[in-house]
């Protein structure tokens, strides 16, 4: 059933995405040794958390050129398309495409959107992308990427976020990139509440001003936090498979989605790094319809849900949401 269904995913970071037989190739072409991040099947490699982030940069070293995150983002959405998803946002990071400098953040984006218009001809998917700075690289890094982000800002990256180690600093360290990236148009995300508890949510919305959370599940240990983001509507951008996989909860029916959702908060579901969390959208759906008895009603309302907190514009929207009541009629 759950490869039929269309999606949304709105949580996706695009090298952490890089099929590993990808990043392989690349490694060979250039002279490259990373053995060392590679399992003995040939899946990535890592203890935990941190090590995961280290072995993220180590795979995103091999990317070195327009062409090929241009490659990169055909590979991803192939699969992303093939678990049934007709929409994604995906986390950008100019730290990786071009060091930060914007006119070399623009020949990047450029590529990455011939790819992405490339895929919505064949495999009509629809790809909008969200420019996210890495939290441990700091804020003065943060500000050189909010000003890439604000000069690309329009139809196609639409929103911006701060991804990283959430252990590092706190989210009113990046104020100043948040107001301009808002300024520029953008609209905002950011994670929190994955390594950090409710506090590091309840920052993130009182001092970003973000309108998604990315991961938020913690926010579950704290009810009135929980009862201020299903009233204020945020929505939160959630990632069960990469949350067990990660430590976070001991199973799928520990997983506190189905929790939120009772209690009236608006939850999305996404992979954030589908290989290196052994997971795809299709796996997510048949764990999550498994654990919960969710049917396809559930799954529809959660993609319904997901598109109305998509930051592409109307007439974006507008398309995919025929598409998914077509499906569903
Ligand atoms: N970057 C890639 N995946 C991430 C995650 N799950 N949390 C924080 N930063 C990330
Ligand atoms: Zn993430």
């Amino acid at each position: 059933m759950a490869a039929d269904l269309p999606k949304v995913e709105l949580h996706l970071h695009l090298e952490g995405a890089a099929p590993p037989t990808f990043i392989r190739g690349l490694a060979r072409e250039k002279h490259m040794d990373l053995s060392g991040i590679f399992g003995e099947d040939g899946s990535y490699k890592y203890r935990d958390f941190w090590d995961f982030l280290k072995v993220y940069e180590a795979a995103t070293d091999t990317l070195k050129t327009p062409e090929d995150y241009r490659r990169l983002t055909l590979a991803v959405l192939e699969e992303s398309a093939a678990s049934g998803v007709v929409y994604s946002e995906c986390f950008l990071s100019p730290d990786f495409c071009g060091g930060r400098d914007v006119g070399a953040w623009k020949e990047y984006l450029l590529a990455i959107r011939e790819a992405a218009d490339q895929a919505e001809r064949t495999m009509g998917i629809t790809l909008r992308g969200i420019v996210t700075p890495i939290r441990h690289f700091g804020p003065d890094k943060a500000r050189q990427t909010a000003i890439c982000a604000a000069e690309t800002a329009g139809d196609w990256i639409v929103g911006f976020g701060l991804a990283g180690d959430e252990k590092i600093g706190e989210p009113k360290d990046f104020r100043w990139s948040f107001d301009a990236a808002r300024e520029a148009g953008l609209r905002l995300t950011c994670h929190a509440g994955e390594w950090g508890g409710p506090e590091s949510v309840h920052a993130a919305i009182r001092d970003l001003e973000v309108e998604r959370i990315g991961h938020g599940v913690r926010a579950i240990e704290d009810m009135a936090l929980v009862d201020q983001i299903a009233e204020q509507g945020i929505v939160l951008e959630i990632c069960p498979g990469s949350n067990i996989v990660l430590g976070l909860y001991t199973g799928w029916r520990q997983h506190p989605i189905h929790q939120l959702r009772e209690r009236g908060v608006k939850v999305t579901i996404s992979t954030d790094d589908p290989p290196f969390f052994h997971t795809t959208m299709a796996h997510e759906y048949d764990r999550l319809a498994e654990a919960f008895d969710w049917d396809a009603g559930v799954f529809h309302s959660i993609a319904r849900a997901s598109i109305d907190a998509a930051f592409c514009d109307g007439d974006t929207r507008t398309r995919i949401i025929k598409t998914l009541e077509a499906a569903h009629a």
